[in-house]
């Protein structure tokens, strides 16, 4: 494009005139082919230029059957509304699924089409949305899933979960951060995480890219109830409340308190089904383990901070526990980061428990490094 054409006074086509926005940040252009934030006249040319040439691009890649091409030329927000103008273009069915799940993934709207899509997902073919590493993923989960699904005060139903309590939680609360939370009704409003049961053979699909671990199920299909976190004594409340107030990360980082809480009834559920395995322990051990993190990478002996934490906690006497429990939680908090695996069963349970919760940052657990069979068989199932 000759840039000549910034200095070049003209109106705006008539094509783009009903697409410009009085917005709170000033004049944008909003048209499906042409963005153009802060517009001003001194744009006009550039952004008529713009359009002209989009135009007839997208013009030829319909004659050439170019699906894919001509969506993402499009401005995002327009994308899934331009797939389901031209869907019925689209013969060869693997196409058509894979550019329909792209847009899927990428698109922030989808609210706007959920009628439309709700029609989609009725569709026997849908599960060629998957890509081959989903269908792995798929065949491994068991015939019972949990799942988890992050929103606001509204909006608890939908077609869009995720196997993942941490991806679900940052969800609910991705508009809002500490410093600028969202008030409601005079009353900070906390993300909500609705967790709910659903039949494998009810799963239409399952997502794993941008590691959302997204599972795509009729709303309907699934026994809902609201997250719950697990239930302290008032000492080991304490506990908690101290870490939460001395940990140097963000409350909302891959390893703060959000982790800390899945991971603790992560492992009293582990614990529930294994042998000898000591509750107070593990419990401890959620609330601990990563409280003395420093950065969010590998953050080498950071376990071993933790268990220093314990020790001090203990000589203070607010660890209402025996020496031979600090010794067991003393050995989980140190050696937790260094991805062994533990015949002792409170110790493994602790490390399953962590594990299971590594879908949080994209990552398949691996069967091969779980200690204990109830952390294993609990796979995609707490
Ligand atoms: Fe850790
Ligand atoms: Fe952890």
């Amino acid at each position: 494009m000759d840039m000549n054409i910034l200095n070049k006074k003209e109106p705006l086509h008539e094509d783009l005139i009903p697409y410009l926005q009085n917005t709170s940040i000033g004049l944008c252009l909003k048209h499906p082919l042409v963005f153009n934030l802060f517009h001003t006249d001194q744009m006009n040319a550039f952004c008529n230029e713009q359009y002209k040439q989009k135009k007839e691009t997208i013009k030829n890649y319909l004659k050439e059957k170019e699906f894919s091409s001509f969506i993402w030329l499009h401005e995002r927000p327009f994308r899934m509304s331009k797939f389901l103008e031209i869907s019925d273009l689209i013969k060869d069915q693997k196409q058509y699924w894979s550019l329909f799940s792209s847009i899927w993934i990428d698109c922030e709207n989808i609210y706007q089409y959920k009628n439309l899509i709700k029609k989609i997902f009725k569709d026997k073919n849908i599960k060629l949305m998957m890509t081959k590493e989903d269908e792995k993923l798929y065949k491994d989960l068991p015939d019972e899933v949990k799942i988890f699904r992050g929103h606001q005060k509204y909006n608890k139903m939908g077609y869009s979960w995720s196997l993942s309590h941490f991806k679900a939680k940052w969800f609910s609360e991705r508009f809002y951060t500490e410093e600028l939370p969202i008030v409601t009704e005079g009353i900070v409003t906390e993300g909500i995480v609705t967790e709910g049961i659903i039949n494998k053979k009810d799963i239409l699909a399952v997502l794993k890219s941008r590691g959302e671990f997204e599972i795509l199920c009729d709303p309907m299909k699934i026994k809902k109830e609201r997250f719950k976190k697990a239930k302290r004594e008032n000492w080991i409340q304490s506990i908690f409340e101290q870490a939460r107030k001395e940990f140097a990360l963000k409350e909302k980082s891959y390893h703060g308190i959000w982790h800390w809480e899945k991971v603790e009834r992560n492992a009293l559920e582990i614990a529930n089904h294994t042998e000898l395995c000591d509750h107070i322990v593990v419990q401890l051990f959620g609330i601990l383990h990563d409280s003395k993190r420093k950065d969010e990478n590998e953050d080498l002996n950071h376990g071993l901070r933790a268990a220093n934490f314990a020790k001090s906690l203990y000589e203070e006497g607010k660890l209402l526990i025996t020496k031979k429990q600090l010794q067991k939680l003393e050995t989980a908090c140190e050696f937790h980061e260094k991805g062994e695996i533990s015949k002792d069963p409170t110790i493994g349970a602790c490390w399953d428990a962590d594990r299971l919760e590594l879908t949080r940052v994209g990552i398949t657990p691996n069967p091969k490094f779980f200690s204990t069979k109830a952390g294993l068989d609990l796979m995609w199932k707490v």
